[in-house]
């Protein structure tokens, strides 16, 4: 019921992301600022959210449309409760030849140190966790909900002890917030089996403020950490990475750039994002998703919601971060007079 699809622009299918709870226990300033989600702000209701069933069939009908590669996102995906369950009932899909998928997480890390063995033993292979700074005045004032350093470290830690890796760990670059800690981030891991990855701040969503002053340059970056710790860069593992790779010339590991802003990476971009009501968005930066919750809960059958997702992809034509950089016009921050971005908590990080 299924085949590899490619889009316009000859791009395959291979990655699925579902954000799987638009809840979070932090407030990061560049992602979920308390101003704009305050105590009173309205959530996704429970039975609007998909089940595990409905994200599972989701799940294996992209594999068979050429997905190798699901991760589970949010919010905090470690905040929907049964977790594990899921976790479960999605390693034991395999591509059509029978392959393993690579299934992973991209979480905060601050349920980690408890769910990390649940975790492995449902058959999650992987996590990727969220750090901005090993100083706790600085993580403190990103996370806004006073979340210590240490119990992130922990939960690398325990992560690691159950051996859900290759862990990468992601850190947010912030201009005047947290870019000071750059080379002691990068001295910390150095060494570890931890990749650090250095991701631009995004202008994803509408209520961050994004401005591009506020944006530290990979290339800037990269520089930071050769002035002090020589580096050369080394091949992408698979084409349609999201981050350029840098080895330490001591053979002391490497570390990952993710460049959304200054260097997009639209052309090899293969995936696809579920938001938590299950509508499917093509970009990141889309405005508008396709409601595949519906077709679902009105009863369709396997070839139809098959036949919806591969005509969905076909026609993808999304190239936003690439567009942003051409029209030097409007480097700002919306698509478009009148459009309206997704909040990256609700279609996925
Ligand atoms: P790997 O599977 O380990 O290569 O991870 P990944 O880089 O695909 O996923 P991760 O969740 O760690 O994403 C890292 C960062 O890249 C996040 O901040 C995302 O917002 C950003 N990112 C991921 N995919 C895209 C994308 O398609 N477009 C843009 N602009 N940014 C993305
Ligand atoms: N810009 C860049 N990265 C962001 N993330 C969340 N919001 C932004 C943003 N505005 C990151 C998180 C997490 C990943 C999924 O996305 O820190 O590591
Ligand atoms: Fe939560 Fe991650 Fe967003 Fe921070 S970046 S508010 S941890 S979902
Ligand atoms: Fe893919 Fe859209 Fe990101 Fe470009 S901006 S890499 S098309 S998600």
């Amino acid at each position: 019921i299924g085949s590899p699809v490619a889009d316009t622009l000859g791009r395959p299918l291979h990655d699925i992301r579902f954000s799987v709870t638009d809840r979070c226990n932090f407030r990061c300033v560049y992602c979920m600022p308390k101003e704009v989600f305050g105590a009173d702000y309205a959530f996704m209701p429970r039975d609007e959210l998909l089940s595990f069933e409905e994200i599972t069939r989701l799940a294996r009908i992209a594999v068979l449309h050429g997905v190798e590669k699901i991760r589970l996102t949010g919010g905090e995906p470690l905040l929907r409760k049964g977790l594990p369950e899921l976790v479960g009932m999605l390693s034991k899909l395999t591509t059509p030849a029978g392959a393993p998928l690579d299934l992973a997480v991209t979480t905060n890390g601050s349920a980690l140190a408890h769910l990390a063995p649940a975790l492995k033993e449902a058959g999650l292979k992987r996590v990727t966790v969220s750090l901005d700074s090993l100083d706790d005045a600085t993580f403190q004032a990103m996370n806004d909900v006073k979340f210590p350093v240490k119990k992130i470290l922990d939960g690398l830690d325990a992560a690691h002890a159950a051996g859900l890796g290759p862990i990468k760990i992601n850190m947010v670059v912030k201009k005047g917030h947290n870019d000071q800690d750059i080379v002691a981030m990068a001295r910390h891991f150095k060494d570890t089996p931890f990749i650090l990855r250095f991701i631009e701040y995004m202008d994803v969503g509408t209520t961050n403020g994004w401005q591009l002053g506020e944006v530290v340059p990979s290339a800037e970056v990269v520089a930071r950490i050769n002035a002090e710790l020589p580096l050369e860069e080394i091949a992408p593992n698979y084409s349609g990475e999201t981050s350029q790779r840098w080895r330490y010339r001591d053979g002391s590991g490497e570390i990952g750039v993710i460049s959304s802003v200054t260097q997009s990476f639209c052309h090899t971009c293969s995936r696809a994002r579920i938001s938590v009501d299950g509508k499917l968005y093509t970009c990141l930066f889309a405005s508008s998703g396709h409601d595949l919750r519906a077709l679902m809960r009105d009863g369709c059958t396997d070839d139809e919601l098959s036949d919806a997702m591969a005509s969905l992809w076909r026609n993808r034509t999304d190239r936003y971060s690439e567009l942003r950089s051409l029209n030097t016009a409007r480097p700002a921050t919306t698509p478009g007079p009148g459009a309206k971005k997704i909040e990256m908590s609700y279609i996925g990080g």
